[in-house]
């Protein structure tokens, strides 16, 4: 039983220490590769509300399109928006790290790992985690990256939220944000989180394009296990069976 226990602990290691990162407080994205109308609507955020100073230089236009089952064309026509780039190209922008410093004081990182290198709830957090803050470059500051060097891009769908704090000890502790209604965006708070989760759900998507299919297998894989386990399990039964 001790060598069963331990053995099903070595089996089970890899798993517990390449599981995705977490920690912090974070909301929960709730992301899901296997829905695709979710990823493709968040692709079309990505490509209107973030390219401009975000790239995913490790991703293609034509590999999103087949993973979402996007034609060319219609990736052309919702994905793509300067006339040079190609459906084969990568999902690069004109900015230069030099430019963004200039500009905005820090560069706007690759996003094309950045889920799989924080997890998607830092993500998801991060997109819901600005507030105003007029002391700030932008006005806004942000509950997850304090100071946060990038402009709240998506004030227009949001509003502007305030920060809410709570005592603690005799300390003002930072724990949420709230749009009042005369800051209010063009959809609700919660039509925003739903948005914002496409968004995650996408970048998730771009970190590990093979995730969907990672899990089918694994599933698949796990199913041919237990069946070779029941026929290992017969075929000891009759080779022992006259030894006892
Ligand atoms: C106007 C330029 C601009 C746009 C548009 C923009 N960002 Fe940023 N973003 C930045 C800059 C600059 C930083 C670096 C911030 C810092 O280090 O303080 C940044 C940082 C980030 C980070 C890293 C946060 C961290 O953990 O340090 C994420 C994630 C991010 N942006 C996501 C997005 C997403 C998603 C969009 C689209 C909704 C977007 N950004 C749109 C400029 C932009």
């Amino acid at each position: 039983m001790r060598k069963f226990l331990l053995t099903l602990t070595l089996a089970l290691m890899p798993g517990l220490l390449l599981a995705a990162p977490s920690g912090g407080n974070y909301m929960s994205a709730n992301v899901d590769p296997h829905d695709k109308q979710s990823l493709q609507r968040g692709a079309k955020l990505f490509a209107n509300y973030c390219m401009a100073c975000h790239e995913a230089s490790l991703m293609r236009y034509q590999r999103i399109g087949q993973d979402l089952g996007l034609s060319d064309d219609l990736v052309e026509q919702f994905l793509i928006f300067t006339p040079d780039t190609q459906i084969h190209d990568v999902m690069t922008n004109a900015m230069t790290e030099e430019d963004a410093e200039q500009w905005f004081g820090a560069p706007a990182p690759d996003l094309t790992l950045y889920a799989r290198r924080h997890g998607p709830d830092r993500l998801y957090t991060f997109l819901n985690g600005f507030y105003r803050d007029d002391n700030q470059r932008w006005g806004v500051n942000n509950t997850v990256v304090t100071g946060v060097s990038m402009p709240h891009v998506l004030q227009s769908l949001q509003g502007m939220p305030e920060p809410v704090y709570e005592e603690s000890n005799g300390d003002r502790v930072l724990v949420g944000t709230d749009v009042p209604e005369e800051a209010a965006g063009s959809v609700s708070q919660a039509e925003y989180r739903a948005m914002m989760r496409d968004l995650t759900n996408f970048l998730d998507y771009v970190a590990e394009p093979v995730k969907a299919e990672r899990e089918r297998l694994g599933y698949r894989v796990l199913i041919f296990l237990f069946i070779f386990l029941v026929v290992a399990y017969l075929l000891k039964r009759e080779y022992w069976k006259d030894v006892h």
